[in-house]
């Protein structure tokens, strides 16, 4: 299992996001959160500015929906050059067809969960997708903390990924932090969204490295 970091540019300086994507040359993902003002009470970039931002960055591009009507907009971003496109499940109408068009236009097709949505819903269809988000606070903010009760459907949501043998990775997001990511990892995940804990850092490389270290040592 390879371990992953992706930080969430919505702790970035939104005024300057070409510079503050540079500032973090060794992470494995840009994690983008896409908020519509509906599914989530806040409301920040889409698809224009994610087009311009795969213009200007090699890292590969990790698109976190929090919008209503996924099955409308979330193709757009996957046919834009996204390489990952995660959708809530609380908001898809049909989630199959979803993914399966978000791996056709060439994306990694993702699933989402807030905090209250069970992961056993999923069993069935682990096979259409690429990544499952276990949400570990409720979506919308940076910078809140994190939620220790999430932990044990991480641990259930890794039980049914190995069950199934298939090579789907488990996304956390949401208050992840050098205090937090080795619990994230002792419970499964491999794909770390760390927001506030590496652009509030001055050196945001360093504590890239240091979440990789801890996550490394703790999974
Ligand atoms: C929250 C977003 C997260 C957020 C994480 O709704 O999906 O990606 O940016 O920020 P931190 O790491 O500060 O909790
Ligand atoms: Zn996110």
């Amino acid at each position: 299992m390879t371990l992953q970091i992706a930080p969430s540019i919505l702790a970035a300086d939104f005024a300057n996001l070409e510079a503050e994507i540079a500032r973090i040359p060794n992470a494995d993902w840009v994690h983008v959160d896409v908020m519509d003002n509906h599914f989530v009470p806040n409301l920040t970039i889409g698809l224009p500015v994610v087009e311009a931002l795969l213009g200007k960055t090699e890292l590969p591009v990790d698109c976190h929906l929090m919008i209503d009507e996924p099955d409308r907009w979330a193709p757009g971003y996957a046919e834009a050059g996204a390489d990952s496109v995660t959708f809530h499940i609380e908001a898809a109408a049909a989630p199959i067809r979803l993914a399966r068009e978000l791996r056709r236009l060439g994306a990694r097709a993702g699933i989402a969960l807030k905090p209250a949505t069970p992961v056993e819903q999923l069993a069935d269809l682990l096979p259409e997708l690429d990544l499952l988000l276990v949400m570990t606070v409720e979506p919308g903010f940076g910078g809140q903390s994190f939620l220790d009760v999430c932990l044990p459907k991480v641990r259930r949501a890794r039980e049914l990924v190995t069950k199934s043998g298939l090579d789907i990775w488990i996304q956390v997001d949401g208050g992840v932090s050098e205090e937090t990511i080795e619990r994230c990892a002792d419970a499964g995940a491999d794909v770390f969204v760390a927001g506030s804990a590496v652009y509030d850092a001055d050196d945001a490389v360093q504590a890239i490295d240091d979440l990789r270290r801890l996550a490394a040592e703790a999974g």
